[in-house]
């Protein structure tokens, strides 16, 4: 697949569900309104959306929320997915997850050919993780982290850089994360939706947020690359590999590879756009054969880049709609 731009797209980020068991401050606002029920893709419909795209060029499988793991019965489209991993029509399947119920499900996932996993964790503090969760607890987080890796999938720790916050939450994730073989991701918080915060006050370059890290050891650039947008350094002699995930600082919209799938069955262009195409009706009155007909329609929709530098300085409204719509 090509976008009118002539970027290759194989990376396909499915939102499973809006729903969380936490209420992430950057992310939701505190009294939050789901979805229906009656509006959602069933998984039945998610899983035969996902297969067909599979068959359009898509390599890479993102499961999202909300958490995917409140979705119930999501055992079911793990191992149906997984077997494509397993048959080499997909490169990977993998899922960001607030990680709380990850003692549950990381042998599920390992069996199903989940290799690594990105886990959101903004701080080891148990009472700030309280506070930036609305009430969360690190502990359960810890233990499903744990799990994960006991299970043998690799963990990424994704951690948003929140100015006056979390600064001082750095060294000690950088120290756990080196400390148990994970890998670290800063990322800068995007303008979505209305959560009640000043958007700008909290923004922080990634780059400086990372600062304090290199009084304190040598930051060196690597090659590596993810299937996302984040670029890699090595963190030394720590043995740490740090992402950076820089939206406003540093555009990174030239490279893009992905599409989103929300839980609605809307196919989102852009994280930061309203550009969609809606799959829901077409496939239930159409068959799954509208998902070829509307995904060409797609790629042409999809913008060039974001515009979260006009909304994050007020020159530009911000999107209605809330993180947990799209998945990140
Ligand atoms: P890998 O690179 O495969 O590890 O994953 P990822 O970084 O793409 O996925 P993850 O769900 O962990 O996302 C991390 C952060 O990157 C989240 O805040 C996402 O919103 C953000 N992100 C992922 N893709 C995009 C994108 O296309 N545009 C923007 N602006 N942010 C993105
Ligand atoms: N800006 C940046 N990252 C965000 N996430 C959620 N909301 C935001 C935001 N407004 C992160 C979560 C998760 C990933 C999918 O996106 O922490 O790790
Ligand atoms: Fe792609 Fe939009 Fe993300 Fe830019 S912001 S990388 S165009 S999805």
């Amino acid at each position: 697949m090509l976008d009118g731009f002539g970027r290759k797209i194989d990376y396909l980020r499915i939102s499973v569900t809006d729903r969380c068991n936490f209420r992430c401050q950057y992310c939701m606002s505190e009294n939050m309104t789901f979805m229906p029920k009656s509006e959602l893709l069933t998984l039945e419909e998610i899983t035969l959306i996902a297969e067909r795209f599979i068959g359009h060029g898509v390599r890479k499988i993102r499961l999202t929320g909300g958490e995917p793991l409140v979705r119930r019965d999501m055992s079911d489209v793990i191992q149906r997915l997984g077997r494509k991993v397993n048959s080499g029509e997909l490169e990977e399947l993998t899922l960001t997850t607030n990680g709380s119920l990850l003692s549950e499900y990381a042998d599920h996932l390992a069996a199903h050919h989940v290799r690594r996993i990105n886990v959101s964790m903004d701080t080891l503090d148990p009472d700030k993780f309280s506070e930036i969760t609305r009430g969360a607890s690190v502990d359960q987080v810890l233990a499903g982290i744990a799990a994960a890796k006991e299970a043998g999938i690799k963990v990424k720790i994704n951690m948003v850089a929140l100015r006056g916050f979390n600064q001082q939450s750095l060294m000690p994730m950088a120290e756990y994360c080196a400390t148990q073989g994970h890998d670290l991701t800063v990322i800068e918080t995007m303008p979505l939706g209305d959560v009640g915060a000043d958007r700008k006050l909290e923004h922080i370059p990634a780059e400086e947020f990372i600062a304090p890290l290199s009084d304190k050891y040598e930051l060196r650039s690597i090659a590596h690359k993810s299937a996302g947008p984040a670029r890699y350094m090595s963190v030394e002699p720590l043995g740490l590999r740090l992402g950076l995930i820089t939206p406003l600082s540093n555009n990174f919209c030239d490279n893009c590879n992905r599409l989103r799938l929300t839980t609605d069955g809307k196919i989102f262009m852009c994280l930061g756009h309203n550009a969609h195409v809606d799959l829901r009706a077409a496939v239930r009155n159409e068959g799954i054969e509208a998902v070829d007909r509307l995904l060409q329609k797609a790629l042409k929709l999809k913008p060039l880049r974001h515009e979260f530098n006009a909304q994050l300085d007020g020159s530009a409204e911000i999107l209605e709609r809330h993180m947990n719509v799209t998945g990140g």
